[in-house]
């Protein structure tokens, strides 16, 4: 069988593991998908940067990501660069053209999913980003396939790793703030710049991307209340521990009626203290949680890893082999660019 041709964008933590785990496994995802996987192409910054021992020789590199999107010989585009532009030019390009899309980038869906969404109802392509909410955990397939027959009322989550281990850190040692991530930094854990997840936005970001697959809407970084945890003391936490309960920086999405009686939605980021007996208290280290409550399923909790290079580059493998599938079959998932935006509940109503 032809095989299926794939441009990777990207080639850092994420993507080197991609390109091993494409390699290791490559009979196994053959017989899973019906055809070979082949790497037409790795986009990077720079070329002979060491990027350890890789299975793939230097002619698959190039500099020019939109160059390699373009050529004919690529029917799916994985990208695991990040940021707003230039990766929404190369995506929009890869759909537009009808090339299936795989990607871990949740500050492009959280800012402007809608312009992906659209171009792949455009161009009739698929449009898959597992790896872009709490890394290896299956939740957004579940989300945006196993219970769409059911109607989700809530998501509370644990989504951002490095604050859920500074915030286990100050409850399990006392230390304030500035002691556990200074900690956290130095075993690797936060990153040199960690605003991004100390102040919330990564969560805001991931928080987006949950309440539109759940609620069937579209809901932006922009539309999330947030809060982060730099204001979280030493006293918060003991007094919190006096009161039998653990702070946890908790992303919350729910849908329901407004003041007004009007079916909305709202998102928020912030610390919130909850008791140690509630499923997500236990939830320590650098780990993820994320607890889903629809009207029949009742209450679901997805848990692991939602950071790391192994396990993001799960999520996408597992994206790829459901996109070539379907380009096997000739079918597309169902499109969201369909959904209709409910309006957005003002904090105090939620
Ligand atoms: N910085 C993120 C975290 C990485 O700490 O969870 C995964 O998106």
């Amino acid at each position: 069988t032809k095989p299926v041709r794939v441009a990777l964008l990207g080639c850092g933590t994420v993507g080197a593991e991609v390109v091993r785990l494409l390699h290791d496994q490559a009979a196994d995802l053959t017989a899973r998908i019906g055809a070979p996987i082949e790497l037409a192409g790795i986009a990077v910054r720079r070329l002979g940067r060491d990027r350890g021992a890789l299975p793939v020789g230097p002619a698959v590199f190039t500099t020019d990501p939109l160059g390699l999107v373009k050529r004919d010989d690529v029917d799916v585009v994985v990208e695991v660069v990040g940021g707003i532009e230039p990766a929404r030019t190369w995506l929009v390009e890869a759909l537009r053209a009808g090339k299936s899309v795989v990607t871990a980038n949740k500050a492009l869906l959280a800012e402007d999913g809608a312009s992906l969404h659209d171009a792949a109802a455009e161009g009739g392509a698929d449009l898959y980003y597992e790896a872009a909410v709490a890394g290896a955990i299956p939740l957004l397939r579940p989300l945006r396939e196993s219970l769409h027959g059911d109607s989700v009322n809530r998501v509370t989550g644990i989504v951002n790793g490095t604050t859920n281990y500074i915030l286990s850190a100050m409850d399990a040692t006392g230390a304030g703030f500035a002691e556990a991530l200074e900690q956290a930094t130095e075993l690797g854990y936060a990153e040199a710049d960690p605003t991004a997840d100390v102040e919330g936005f990564d969560a805001a970001a991931k928080g987006a991307i949950l309440a539109s697959l759940a609620f069937h809407t579209r809901v932006g970084a922009a539309d999330v209340h947030r809060e982060g945890i730099t204001e979280v003391t030493a006293a918060d936490v003991a007094s919190a521990k006096a009161m039998g309960c653990t702070i946890k920086l908790l992303c919350i999405a729910s849908r329901g009626p407004d003041a007004a009686g009007v079916d909305s939605v709202s998102v928020r980021v912030h610390p919130a203290m909850i008791p140690r007996t509630h499923p997500l208290a236990g939830v320590g280290d650098a780990f993820n949680a994320v607890f889903v409550e629809a009207r029949a399923a009742g209450q679901l909790m997805f848990y692991g890893r939602g950071a790391g290079g192994a396990p993001t580059a799960s999520a996408v493998l597992g994206d790829l082999v459901a996109v070539a599938r379907n380009r096997l079959a000739g079918v597309r998932a169902a499109s969201e660019s369909a959904y209709a935006a409910l309006p957005i509940r003002p904090m105090g109503e939620a």
